[in-house]
């Protein structure tokens, strides 16, 4: 009875994390689905305390060290996801990411020193699952210092023929291990943990910062196959399910990633993208880019038929998402068809400015994805640019030998007027610079982004 309880609690879990899974494809769900995914987790590990027992019929022991645990892993994740910033929460996913690498690290250590019979599958699944955890672990350290600017690119030749090297001889050792397990005995888990430890700091050191939340997205599938190696070794059918969504999730958003940068992942991991943001107000070498009154944007926008937001990473960094949906409201009072355009690679991390928008309590249908967006922009008046740049560069289309060359973006110079709202003429995460600046429709409005805002809803609310 208590081994059919247990079962039906693992699968209510699994099913659990499939539906909130796909809950969280879309943001007006996404909050739920991801409270659904988080019980079913709350309902596997009860059913595991009460229900779980081992060969010789014994409960789980240590209760309250358990229950300890919990309660302290409990109280660390609420404290840092209440006090995290919007814009640090990639570092947040990695640190996290990290955390569930070094459990899957830890699992195939506990169960390596556990075991008498030591088969081969044993072997490798132990083997796997430590090599993969260890460079997640380490690897998503690395990611977190570098998102958070506490350690900085590392890039030689030399250190790629290291990586190389390195991932040969922990091939090696996990073959040797699983083939020959007598040749090292107990050696070769340390040695295996402690190369896989270095590989992952050495496999992130050279990749740009601003890529990083590529990498995040691939070290989080790596955590999901470690994860899932530890549900073959438990037989636990709800961590084999866990381990095989986040893997391949994070497999295909590391995919989508690289598509929407119009990158290969190749190019991502040798890290030779993105460059310092430079450049003077209003100047770029020869050229000067025209700028405008907070009073004449208003009147523009004030006595417009349809105006389009286009939101990037600037908006983030400023917090000025509430502000952007009352400047939104406050045109749309005056009688002003308003909608966003949203570009999928927008910001740091995917779904950046949909997370955002719904933090604002921006209606869902006033956002339009790019391929939506685009039509509608020759029947546009006004485009505003709040902080975004890569984005909408006209480079992407017009000049191969740009970075960004084939990256789709929102075409903002197809609409009659663009105004666009950033502090600098600095450059954005390619390091390159943007046309769409000097063109003859555009208008600078220089700024932070949310004072821009601010002043514009002032002198909104005077027309
Ligand atoms: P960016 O091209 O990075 O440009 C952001 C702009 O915001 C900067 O030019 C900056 O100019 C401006 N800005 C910064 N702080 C501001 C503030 N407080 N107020 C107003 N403006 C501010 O951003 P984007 O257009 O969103 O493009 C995203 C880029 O990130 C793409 O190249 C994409 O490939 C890359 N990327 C995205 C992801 C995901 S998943 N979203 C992952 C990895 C890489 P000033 O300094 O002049 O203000």
């Amino acid at each position: 009875m208590t081994q059919f309880m247990l079962e039906i609690s693992y699968l209510l879990g699994s099913i659990s994390f499939i539906i909130g899974l796909k809950m969280l494809s879309h943001p007006e769900s996404a909050r739920k689905g991801n409270i659904i995914a988080a019980v079913g987790m709350g309902i596997a590990i009860v059913g595991t305390l009460v229900f779980h027992k081992n060969e010789a019929g014994e409960s789980i022991g240590n209760i309250p060290l358990i229950l300890l645990a919990i309660l302290i892993g409990t109280g660390l994740g609420y404290v840092m996801a209440m006090r995290v910033k919007m814009t640090a929460m990639p570092q947040m996913v990695s640190l996290f990411n990290g955390m569930g690498g070094a459990c899957a690290a830890i699992i195939s250590i506990v169960e390596f020193n556990s075991h008498q019979s030591q088969s081969p599958g044993f072997l490798s699944i132990v083997f796997l699952g430590l090599a993969i955890g260890s460079i997640s672990f380490s690897g998503s350290m690395v990611a977190y210092g570098k998102l958070d600017g506490k350690i900085n690119d590392v890039y030689s030749k030399l250190l790629s023929l290291t990586n190389n090297a390195l991932f040969l001889v922990i091939a090696g050792l996990i073959v040797l291990g699983i083939f020959m397990p007598s040749a090292l005995g107990s050696t070769s888990i340390w040695l295996i943990l402690v190369l896989a430890l270095l590989y992952g700091v050495l496999f992130v050191m050279p990749i740009g910062g601003a890529d990083m939340p590529v990498v995040i997205s691939l070290l989080n599938s790596f955590t999901g196959v470690a994860a899932a190696m530890g549900g073959f070794l438990y037989d636990n059918s709800v961590m084999l399910t866990g381990g095989i969504l986040v893997g391949s999730a994070g497999t295909i958003l590391t995919i989508l990633m690289c598509t929407a940068m119009n990158r290969s992942l190749l190019n991502v991991l040798i890290g030779s993208f993105g460059g310092g943001a430079g450049g003077s107000k209003g100047q770029d070498g020869e050229k000067v880019a025209k700028e405008i009154s907070v009073t004449d944007a208003a009147i523009l926008c004030a006595y417009a038929q349809r105006v389009c937001i286009v939101p990037g990473y600037g908006l983030a960094v400023a917090q000025a998402q509430h502000t952007c949906h009352e400047f939104e409201k406050i045109l749309e009072d005056k009688g002003v068809d308003v909608y966003y355009a949203i570009h999928p690679v927008a910001g740091r991390m995917p779904g950046h400015m949909n997370v955002l928008l719904a933090e604002a309590d921006v209606p869902y249908p006033k956002l339009r994805e790019m391929e939506d967006a685009n039509p509608l922009l020759s029947n546009t008046d006004v485009t505003i640019v709040v902080g975004a740049n890569d984005v909408v560069n006209p480079a992407a289309e017009t000049d191969p030998s740009s970075p960004i060359y084939g990256m789709p973006i929102i075409k903002v110079d197809l609409s009659k007027n663009v105004i666009i709202m950033k502090r600098s003429m600095g450059k954005g995460y390619a390091g390159i610079a943007n046309e769409l600046f000097f063109m003859k429709k555009s208008r600078m409005l220089f700024g932070d982004a949310k004072d821009s805002l601010s002043k514009l809803i002032a002198e909104l609310k005077d027309i």
